[in-house]
C-alpha cells in the first residue's frame, strides 16, 4: 500500500470481519480466506479502507481463535499461509487495507510451548508460561469470565503446579519477563508483517506482565514491552499500525498512546455503552460526560469507535447501578447477559427500528474516532441467544435469500453454525442482495455515511465543542478542522423537538451533507429546525478566504 499516507488510519473507516461467519468457498460448513477473497468487491463497494480480520491461526477454538495453538500458520478450515497472500494482494489492489488480531498475552493450552512447558520442568518452555506451587500470588487481579472462571489460577496434574490465565483455563498466559517469550513475539509480528498486513489488533494487552500487590493491569513493564513492539514495526514496517484493545477507562487507555511512540489507535470502550444508554434515555448526560472525560491524544494517534463486536456489549466500564439498568433495559431475557455484558447485535438491541439503527450509526460516524464496523450490522442482521458463549452474534452472513442464506452450498447441518432463521432477521428479510437493490436500504444508507465520512476528514481530525441547548434530549456538537466546521445535531428522543441554535462564529450558507442540500436557512450559524424523533443533522459551513 501507499507509503504517502503515513496517518492513513486517523481518517479511515474500519469492517471487521470474521473469516469463518463470511463466506465458504470450499462447501465446508466454515467460511475461509478464499471466501473472504471472493467478497472483497462487497467490502470495497461499503468504502471499506482498512479490514480487521478475526483470529484465523490454528486453534481447538475453545475460544473462537482467540485460543492460538501455533502463531505460524492459518486453521486448515480457513485456508492456507497461500491464499492469505492472495487475500492480502487482492484487498490492497482495491486499496483494502488489512490488519490481523493478534493475541499476546496467552496461547491455547494445546499450543506445543505448553505441553512441553506443562511435561517437563526442565524444558525451555517451562518458563514460557506463570506457575505457582500455590494459588496465592497476584489475588488482586480480577477474573475476567466471571460467568466460567473461579479463578485466575488451575491447577495442571502433569506440571504439578498452577498456572496463571487471565481469561479461560484453556488459555494460559505467556510470561513476559522470560526474554525468550518477549523476543518469540516480536518475531511472531514480523512473521505476519513480512506477509504484508497493515497491521494488529493486539488483544488484551493490558495483562501481558504480573506484579505482587497491583491488579496486574496497564503495568509500567507491560508499556515498556509494547513501546519495543513500535519500535520495530517504526523501523522495519513503518506505515503499519498496532490497535490496542484494552478495556479500561479513558485516562488508562491514553497511557498506551504514549508520547505517540505506542500505539497508533486505540479503543475507546467507555464510550460505546454510553451511546446506547443516551438513546435509551432520550438524555444526553451520560455520552457527554464520557467524551469529557477523554483527554487529548497525541495527533498521530487516533481512537476507535464501535457500536458492537464479537464480544458482548461490554458494561465493565459503567457504574454499578448503570450496568443494572442496562440490563433491564437492553437484556430482558437473563440468557441475553453474558459475564458483565450483553450477548446481542446491534439491530435486536434497537428493537430492529431504522431509524434508532440509523442515528445509532450516525453517532458512530460523526463522533470523535475512527468507525468500526462489525460485519453484517451494516445490513441490520440479527442474533440467536441459544448459541454458546458470544456465538450468538457471531452466526454466518446473509448474503441472499438462498440455501443458507448464500454463506455455503454445503446441507444445514454442516453449518458450524446455524444461520439465523427466526423473522424479522431471517435472509427473507436481511440481506445484501435485496438491500443493494433498494435505495432505502440500511446497507445503502451505511454505504453513504462511509462515503461523507471519506469525503470529509474533519470527522477523523476536527476536535469536538459542544453546543449549547438546554433540552437534554438534543446532543449537538461542532466538529471544528482548518476553515471547516460541521454542526451535527442529533435528536435523541422519540419527541419531536424544535431547536434553535446560535453560533454567531460559522458563517455562510452550510450544505446539509446527507441529502446534500444548500441551506440558506441556516445562513451563518443560526440554525432553526424541527427534529422528527431520532433524526439527526449534519451542517458543513466552510470559512471563505477573507
Ligand atoms: C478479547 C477478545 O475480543 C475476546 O473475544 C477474547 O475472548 C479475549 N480477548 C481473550 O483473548
Amino acid at each position: 500500500m501507499s507509503q504517502k499516507q503515513p496517518l492513513w488510519y486517523k481518517n479511515a473507516v474500519f469492517y471487521q470481519v470474521n473469516v469463518r461467519a463470511f463466506f465458504d468457498s470450499n462447501q465446508d460448513g466454515h467460511g475461509d480466506l478464499p471466501g473472504l477473497t471472493q467478497k472483497l468487491d462487497y467490502i470495497q463497494n461499503l468504502g471499506i479502507d482498512c479490514l480487521w480480520i478475526m483470529p484465523f491461526y490454528p486453534s481447538p477454538l475453545k475460544d473462537d481463535g482467540y485460543d492460538i495453538s501455533d502463531f505460524y500458520n492459518i486453521e486448515a478450515k480457513y485456508g492456507t499461509l497461500d491464499q492469505f497472500r492472495t487475500l492480502i494482494q487482492a484487498a490492497h489492489k482495491r486499496g483494502i487495507r488489512i490488519i490481523i488480531d493478534m493475541i499476546m498475552n496467552h496461547t491455547s493450552d494445546q499450543h506445543d510451548w505448553f505441553q512441553q512447558a506443562r511435561a517437563d520442568r526442565n524444558s525451555p518452555y517451562r518458563d514460557f508460561y506463570v506457575w505457582s506451587d500455590t494459588k496465592d500470588k497476584y489475588k488482586e487481579a480480577r477474573i475476567i469470565f466471571l460467568d466460567t472462571e473461579e479463578s485466575n489460577w488451575s491447577w495442571d496434574d502433569l506440571a504439578q503446579q498452577y498456572y496463571w490465565h487471565r481469561f479461560y483455563a484453556s488459555q494460559p498466559d505467556l510470561n513476559y519477563d522470560n526474554p525468550k517469550v518477549r523476543e518469540t513475539m516480536l518475531d511472531v509480528m514480523r512473521f505476519w508483517l513480512k506477509l504484508g498486513i497493515d497491521g494488529f489488533r493486539a488483544d488484551a494487552i493490558p495483562y501481558l506482565f504480573e506484579r505482587e500487590g497491583t491488579n496486574c493491569e496497564n503495568l509500567p513493564e507491560t508499556h515498556a514491552y509494547l513501546k519495543e513492539i513500535r519500535s520495530m514495526i517504526d523501523h522495519e514496517y513503518p506505515n503499519c499500525i498496532l490497535l490496542a484493545e484494552a478495556n479500561q477507562w479513558p485516562q488508562k487507555v491514553r497511557e498506551y498512546f504514549g508520547d505517540g511512540d505506542e500505539f497508533h489507535m486505540g479503543f475507546h470502550f467507555p464510550v460505546m455503552p454510553r451511546i446506547f444508554m443516551s438513546l435509551k434515555k432520550g438524555d444526553r448526560t451520560s455520552l457527554q460526560w464520557i467524551v469529557d472525560q477523554t483527554p487529548p491524544i497525541p495527533e498521530n494517534c487516533q481512537w476507535c469507535i464501535f457500536l458492537r463486536n464479537h464480544d458482548e456489549l461490554t458494561l465493565e466500564m459503567v457504574t454499578e447501578g448503570d450496568r443494572q439498568w442496562m440490563w433491564q433495559e437492553y437484556a430482558p431475557d437473563p440468557r441475553m447477559k453474558i459475564n458483565l455484558g450483553i450477548r446481542r447485535r446491534l439491530a435486536p438491541l434497537l428493537d430492529n427500528d431504522p431509524v434508532k439503527i440509523r442515528l445509532i450509526n450516525a453517532l458512530l460516524f460523526s463522533l470523535p474516532g475512527a468507525p468500526i464496523i462489525y460485519y453484517g450490522d451494516e445490513i441490520g442482521m440479527g442474533d440467536n441467544i441459544l448459541l454458546f458463549d458470544r456465538n450468538g452474534v457471531r452466526t454466518p452472513m446473509q448474503w441472499d435469500q438462498s440455501l443458507n442464506a448464500g454463506f455455503s452450498q454445503t446441507t444445514p447441518e454442516k453449518l458450524y453454525a446455524p444461520i439465523i432463521t427466526q423473522a424479522p432477521f431471517d435472509p427473507e428479510h436481511v440481506n445484501v442482495t435485496d438491500q443493494l437493490k433498494n435505495p432505502d436500504s440500511l446497507l445503502n444508507f451505511t454505504q453513504r455515511l462511509v462515503k461523507i465520512r471519506k469525503q470529509n476528514s474533519t470527522f477523523g481530525s476536527g476536535n469536538l465543542e459542544w453546543c449549547n441547548i438546554a433540552d437534554l434530549a438534543i446532543l449537538a456538537f461542532k466538529r471544528n478542522y482548518h476553515n471547516e466546521t460541521i454542526v451535527v445535531i442529533n435528536n435523541l428522543s422519540d419527541g419531536v423537538k424544535e431547536v434553535r441554535l446560535k453560533e454567531p462564529g460559522l458563517s455562510g450558507i452550510p450544505t446539509d451533507l446527507i441529502s446534500l442540500q444548500s441551506r440558506p436557512d441556516f445562513k451563518n450559524g443560526n440554525i432553526q429546525l424541527v427534529l422528527d424523533p431520532y433524526q439527526f443533522i449534519w451542517l458543513k459551513y466552510e470559512k471563505l478566504d477573507d
